[in-house]
């Protein structure tokens, strides 16, 4: 009989206290005390646990920020124990965050993620929406879990605008082959019998334009650790240039080989301007 997966406020600190194992188990460290999210629970936070046969696998929260001068939602963590990935249950989460958001008169979710994780960036802007166009460098300082140790916490902060058109009515594409328009290339990935590196930055005018990324940042071949570094610097030098020249990161799809991500960039977007999409 297949799972029950249900979404729901989790108010219990001793439930709250679960999240310490989670996170352990996601990130191998770095660990938020249960503690601060009984204070956001408390103070008019959104904190959802999701729940498969009554275990809960996985979690989000997040508290009342002001952004650019506005309120907002600032999410501040989403974990899934590793073993429930891949079943939706992380879109499941946000989509809850997203409802709690709207009923509480909120129009506006931001939250960070490591642009050189793919699958995040197809959760957040393939599947839910987000787009960006802010890159943070060293924004968490120098991180100690596994996931982060030893390369730079560069971060996009995120903008979902939940009730703007193009949360509902956005072009979808999932693979680059679906892409409807043209586009250059300013940043690839170049493969070869022992490695996957990054090409140079190209400064390029086209109206869309490419960076690819690693489909797995962890395993870039020989010495992944050193490439890592190369490729978050490479990174961080084609978003500024790009960010700092109009453009906003609109999409993320993958090529058929499944072997890269792709951001897809735009320039003089607006989520609510449906002329300019
Ligand atoms: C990010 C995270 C919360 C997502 O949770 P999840 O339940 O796996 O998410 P979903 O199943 O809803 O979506 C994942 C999607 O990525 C896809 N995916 C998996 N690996 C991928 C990759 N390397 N590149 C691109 N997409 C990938 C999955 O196929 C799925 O898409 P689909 O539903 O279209 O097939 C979870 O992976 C996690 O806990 N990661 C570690 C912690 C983290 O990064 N948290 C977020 C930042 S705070």
């Amino acid at each position: 009989m297949a799972s029950k997966i249900e979404i729901k406020d989790v108010k219990d600190p001793n439930e709250i206290k679960k999240f310490e194992d989670i996170q352990f188990k996601v990130w191998g460290g770095g660990v938020v005390p249960s503690h601060l999210i009984v204070a956001v629970k408390e103070v008019g936070g959104v904190v959802k646990g999701a729940y498969v046969d009554r275990e809960l696998v996985g979690f989000v929260y997040g508290f009342i920020g002001k952004y650019k001068g506005r309120y907002c939602v600032y999410s501040h963590q989403l974990a899934v124990l590793p073993q429930y990935q891949n079943l939706g249950i992380g879109e499941k989460l946000k989509l809850e965050q997203m409802r709690w958001s709207r009923d509480n008169g909120y129009d506006l979710i931001i939250w960070t993620f490591d642009p050189a994780r793919s699958k995040n960036a197809w959760l957040n802007i393939g599947k839910l929406g987000v787009v960006t166009n802010t890159y943070l460098v060293e924004h968490y300082g120098e991180m100690e879990d596994e996931l982060n140790r030893g390369v730079p916490s560069d971060r996009f902060m995120v903008e979902w605008w939940i009730k703007s058109p193009w949360i509902e009515e956005r072009p979808r594409y999932r693979y680059d082959k679906d892409l409807k328009f043209e586009y250059g290339i300013a940043l690839s990935l170049i493969k070869d019998d022992v490695k996957i590196s990054p090409s140079e930055v190209r400064h390029l005018e086209d109206e869309y334009i490419a960076i690819e990324i690693p489909i797995d940042f962890d395993n870039l071949g020989q010495d992944t650790q050193r490439l890592k570094r190369i490729w978050k610097l490479r990174m961080r030098e084609a978003f500024q240039h790009y960010f700092s020249r109009g453009y906003t990161i609109v999409h993320f799809v993958r090529n058929q080989y499944m072997d890269r991500g792709i951001y897809i960039l735009k320039r003089g977007f607006d989520p609510y301007d449906k002329f300019t999409w």
